[in-house]
């Protein structure tokens, strides 16, 4: 069967002539019902430019798809008819946005932006559908909600309206859920209960859960896979647990390196990676990771590696991926101290 979503050697422009930023180049992941991928990676890499062609509301222009596949069950969304793709929007798949604030309307209640896609999309009265919008905001865990419906985004924490994005997110029962960054403006008590939530309601409605994230420490507990992109490349993508054991690609590993762990003496410097990501307009030739990789050679500027598989469904685009996954991670990972 096909999976639920596959994306399949995606390539995204924006800009024209020598200004050209290649955004994607060549990216491709899938999910299957039921399941959770992790895409993870630093600022700029090209996640939420991804999640968006997905959904079919990349801005063209000044964005460009110049290539690759997009299914949904099978069924190709690139060059599809864009009244199918509204219709697949909210209904087989949806998306909580990276900024919850701003995608909340202030000037109506949460219950009343709930309530319209009930409204419109399954012609129920205004008063069946505010109930409807509180049996949501039930859901998602919202205290009082029969109450709370009738308030406004302002009267609502921050953990509260990102609760509020997802019953909205879920009002018409998508099969695949897009969660861009949900937890980035949560202080880290409120992030574990929205990734509590987003596991939990992802296994009981079955859905494929795709979570955004430039911070490995939030998905390590809930992802299946782990899909690591870098300047518009899936550069690793593995396992949750191999990713920890065995990172195959430099960049993974210092993505590791960077997140601070339960042992770290107090005051102990975090291990950026570092430099910076390259101009996407100027992507450098070979491996894009090379001038920033600690263990680059002559290949390593010459030929760009490709995404290749290592063994059991673990993949990178490193020429040295074998030796980086025979060393085992540079320091024992938190997981490792935590659980000794
Ligand atoms: N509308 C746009 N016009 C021009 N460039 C854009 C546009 N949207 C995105 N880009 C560029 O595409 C690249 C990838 O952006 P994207 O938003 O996918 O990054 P991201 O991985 O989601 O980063 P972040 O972690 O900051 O959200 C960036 O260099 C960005 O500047
Ligand atoms: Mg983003």
């Amino acid at each position: 069967m096909a999976p639920l979503l596959e994306v399949d050697d995606l390539r995204v422009e924006f800009g024209r002539g020598r200004e050209t930023a290649s955004v994607l180049n060549g990216v491709s992941y899938h999910v299957d019902e039921g399941e959770t991928l992790a895409v993870l990676g630093e600022s700029g890499s090209g996640k939420s430019v991804t999640a968006q062609t997905v959904m079919g509301i990349l801005d063209t222009p000044p964005g460009r798809i110049t290539g690759g596949s997009v299914r949904f069950r099978g069924e190709e969304l690139l060059g599809a008819d864009p009244e199918r793709r509204r219709l697949l929007r909210g209904e087989s798949m949806a998306m909580i946005f990276q900024d919850a604030l701003s995608a909340l309307n202030p000037v109506y209640s949460v219950g009343f932006q709930i309530a319209e896609q009930f409204r419109f999309r399954r012609g129920m009265s205004r008063k069946d559908a505010m109930v409807k919008a509180a049996e949501m905001l039930d859901l998602v865990k919202i205290p009082n909600a029969k109450q709370r419906v009738k308030e406004y985004p302002h009267q609502f924490s921050g953990g509260m309206r990102q609760r509020a994005m997802i019953a909205m997110s879920l009002a018409l029962d998508p099969e695949l859920l897009i969660a861009d960054e949900p937890t980035t403006a949560l202080d880290v008590t409120v992030q574990a209960q929205i990734m509590e939530l987003l596991d939990e309601l992802r296994r009981e409605r079955g859905m494929g859960l795709i979570l955004i994230t430039h911070d490995l420490g939030v998905v390590a507990e809930v992802a299946d896979r782990i899909a690591v992109m870098y300047a518009g490349r899936i550069v690793e993508h593995t396992d949750a647990a191999s990713l920890y054991a065995h990172p195959a690609h430099p960049y993974t590993r210092g993505l590791m390196d960077s997140v601070p762990r339960v042992d770290d003496v107090a005051g102990a410097p975090l291990r950026p990676i570092p430099g910076l990501p390259p101009s996407l307009s100027a992507i450098p030739d070979g491996c894009p990771f090379h001038p920033r990789c600690a263990h680059a050679v002559d290949v390593c500027t010459d030929e760009v590696p490709a995404l290749r598989e290592l063994g059991s469904g673990h993949q990178a685009a490193c020429h040295f991926a074998e030796r980086f996954v025979a060393e085992g991670p540079d320091r024992p990972t938190t997981h490792e101290v935590v659980s000794r």
